[in-house]
């Protein structure tokens, strides 16, 4: 018996019945083929060959409690005997709303969604219903979301992409109508002076600049020393508002996202995964008098808006998160940097140009000669062949990363868990 047999069972059977034989594109990229897991209980996943990984994909983020972490649990037991969806305000609704005003810098008010998508949506739409304006810049290997408008230039081909410093907008979907990212500009990631360039020639077109702060999408980018100032410092110059997606930092990089960690406050803030353990929430912060608009002819729907129960996930989440100052999250980053310094002694110790590189909470494993990735044209250069078999061989020995070369800690995870992966990636080491 192979180690995969019942997943690869699964996977044939699933294609006759589901596009691709999974829910969402990004889950293609598996070894032999997508696994079907059947559990997943703290830090680990069972598939249904009964195989066990140390999770470190975590839903592509959400799970940072672990899985199926039990306060979360309960809280959203409670919610099933008050009632699902009542398309009105609830009191638990209120009550969260007021808690992320005290937490999130940003956020002189909050509004409620389901998917990054939505809410990347609608902080668009805000900040050009404010400006008046409609170009929008983002940065070449950021993901805000597969909306039309700005699905550009997430991972795209380096033979497409353009100069590095003047970077073609390179539409990441067929089927998107040939105008739907006309407006949107492409950047370098970390280029303060490409970027106030850029803006000086068009400063009263510019109606946001979105962006994730740590670029976690391609690679796990820190932002340069005082890069994020500068880019705020730009956005008030010219009246641009400056969005910070952290649906991937946010209640990661610290309890109130990579806003807190570096000091630097948008004008809209995205939060959504890690905010509710695997319950699906998104939340649009910021302003007041840029949420307002909301009041004022910015359509913004959804029935699924804050639901009783997606609310109660995300108090439940956020509280234990927030909990003794972050204390949860600072275990967990200094656990993860242990395991980003483990992973770089064992490259050195193979010879091997592995390099680990992020936060403790959130961190990237690529195989480069050049050392650190600053942006995507870095990440992108780097050994894809050779990150994949060792995200293969990882696999193999029961630990489980993203293919793109990301993970994600959770807080569950023990000392004896980091041991564990740093025995299997010396061993995926050895193998490659
Ligand atoms: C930074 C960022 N923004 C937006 C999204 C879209 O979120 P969702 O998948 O919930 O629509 C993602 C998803 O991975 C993301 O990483």
């Amino acid at each position: 018996m192979g180690r995969y047999d019942k997943s690869i069972a699964v996977h044939e059977e699933a294609c006759r019945v589901l596009s691709g034989g999974v829910s969402s594109n990004f889950r293609y990229h598996a070894m032999p083929v997508p696994l079907c897991y059947e559990r997943g209980e703290g830090a680990y996943l069972w598939d249904v060959d009964g195989n066990r990984y140390i999770d470190y994909v975590l839903g592509n983020g959400p799970a940072i409690l672990g899985h199926s972490p039990q306060p979360v649990l309960d809280a959203v037991r409670a919610s099933l005997d008050i009632g699902q969806a009542f398309t009105a305000i609830h009191p638990g609704e209120l009550a969260l709303a007021k808690r992320l005003t005290e937490l999130l810098p940003c956020a002189e008010q909050v509004r409620f969604d389901v998917t990054g998508t939505q809410a990347d949506h609608i902080a668009l739409r805000l900040a050009r219903a404010h400006t008046g304006r409609d170009r929008v810049i983002k940065f070449e290997g950021q993901y805000h979301g597969w909306a039309d408008n700005i699905l550009a230039s997430v991972t795209p081909p380096l033979n497409e992409a353009g100069p590095r410093a003047t970077p073609a907008t390179v539409p990441q979907s067929r089927g998107m109508p040939e105008t739907a990212t006309g407006e949107v500009i492409v950047q370098p990631f970390n280029d303060a002076e490409t970027l106030n360039s850029t803006v000086a020639r068009e400063p009263e077109a510019i109606a946001a600049i979105i962006m994730e702060p740590i670029a976690c999408n391609t690679g796990v980018i820190e932002p340069a020393d005082g890069y994020l100032q500068s880019v705020r410092e730009l956005c008030d110059r010219h009246g641009i508002v400056l969005i910070f997606d952290e649906v991937i930092t946010g209640f990661r990089a610290a309890p109130g996202g990579a806003q807190q960690r570096y000091g630097v406050t948008p004008d809209l803030g995205v939060f959504a995964k890690a905010a509710a353990a695997g319950f699906p929430i998104s939340i649009i912060a910021g302003r007041r008098d840029i949420m307002e608009g909301m009041t004022d002819g910015v359509v913004h729907g959804g029935t699924y808006n804050g639901l009783t129960s997606t609310v109660a996930a995300c108090a439940a989440t956020v509280e234990e998160l927030v909990r003794g100052n972050g204390a949860l999250l600072a275990e967990t980053e200094q656990r993860g940097a242990r395991l980003i310094d483990g992973l770089n002694a064992l490259a050195t110790q193979h010879g091997k140009p592995l390099h680990a590189q992020g936060i403790g909470t959130i961190f990237t494993t690529v195989f480069t000669e050049t050392p650190p990735l600053t942006d995507y044209r870095d990440y992108k250069s780097s050994d894809e062949v050779m990150r994949l078999k060792f995200v293969e061989e990882l696999q193999h020995r029961g630990v489980r990363t993203t293919a793109r070369g990301t993970w994600f800690m959770s807080t569950v995870l023990s000392d004896e868990d980091i041991a564990r992966t740093l025995e299997a990636a010396d061993g995926a080491l050895a193998a490659i």
